[in-house]
């Protein structure tokens, strides 16, 4: 199934529902008040020139060791993508409880100066996402005391630098309230994927919010007019 990925994870796990609400907690869109939720993926065909951008001091990233487990729930559950902290770890437990030496070289955390980890992003994989082996990153977040400057992109890097050492490709399942990720991954050279109308309902939405060169060819005005 195409959305086998957060959508139904969430589904599974109790993590947040954000059905039908605005883009994040942002301002109402001048045209319309809100935009519903519609989960999106978007895919990377070559882990070529990846962009770069460096941490700044006394931000620094590590791996993930056994015994992380609570480190990822909390960051998770904190950047609210799960109701509780037990439902995260749970998550945590259901989806990469059996791989945790694997999570060794693929789950990274981004360190503030005092050594708390402050935020994550995986370099996971799927192998058979359309029937064929991806990378995939996957749980990127931040603590919301940290988020709003600019330490996404070296953190997501940090992932997609990770990715290319294992595959040649990669995609990511995402939602349009996580506009502000989709805004990341756009410059990280991901591209939509519409295999329904809704998900060129979504991106047209993202256009709308986002002006992103990259969506441009989804620049039409009908969506936000129904
Ligand atoms: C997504 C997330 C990791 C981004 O981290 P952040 O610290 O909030 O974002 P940053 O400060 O790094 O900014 C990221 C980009 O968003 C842009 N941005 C921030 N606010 C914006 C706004 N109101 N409108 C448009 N762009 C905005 C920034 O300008 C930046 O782009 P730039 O580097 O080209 O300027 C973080 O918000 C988070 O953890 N969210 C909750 C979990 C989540 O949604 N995860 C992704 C699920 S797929």
């Amino acid at each position: 199934m195409q959305f086998e990925g957060k959508e139904n994870e969430r589904r599974a796990t109790g993590v947040v529902q954000q059905a039908s609400c605005s883009l994040d907690h942002a301002p109402p869109h001048p045209v319309y008040p809100g935009v519903e939720y519609i989960p999106v993926t978007m895919i990377r065909e070559d882990l070529n020139n990846l962009p770069n951008y460096s941490l700044p001091p006394p931000f620094s990233m590590r791996d993930f060791t056994p015994g992380d487990e609570d480190v990822w729930a909390a960051i998770e559950f904190a950047a609210t993508e799960f109701k509780s902290m037990e439902k995260a770890r749970e998550h945590f437990d259901l989806e990469f409880g059996d791989y945790q030496d694997e999570l060794c070289n693929r789950c990274r955390f981004l360190v503030a100066g005092n050594g708390r980890a402050i935020g994550t992003a995986t370099a996971w994989r799927n192998p058979s996402y359309r029937g064929n082996l991806y990378g995939r990153l996957h749980w990127v977040a931040i603590h919301p005391d940290f988020q709003g400057r600019g330490l996404s992109k070296p953190l997501v890097g940090a992932a997609m630098q990770r990715l290319r050492e294992f595959h040649n490709r990669a995609y990511l399942t995402s939602q349009t309230t996580s506009w502000k990720a989709i805004k990341v991954y756009l410059d990280f050279g991901f591209s939509p994927v519409v295999e329904a109308d809704r998900h060129r309902r979504a991106w047209e939405l993202l256009w709308q919010k986002l002006r992103h060169p990259g969506l441009s060819s989804f620049a039409s005005e009908e969506s936000w007019k129904n």
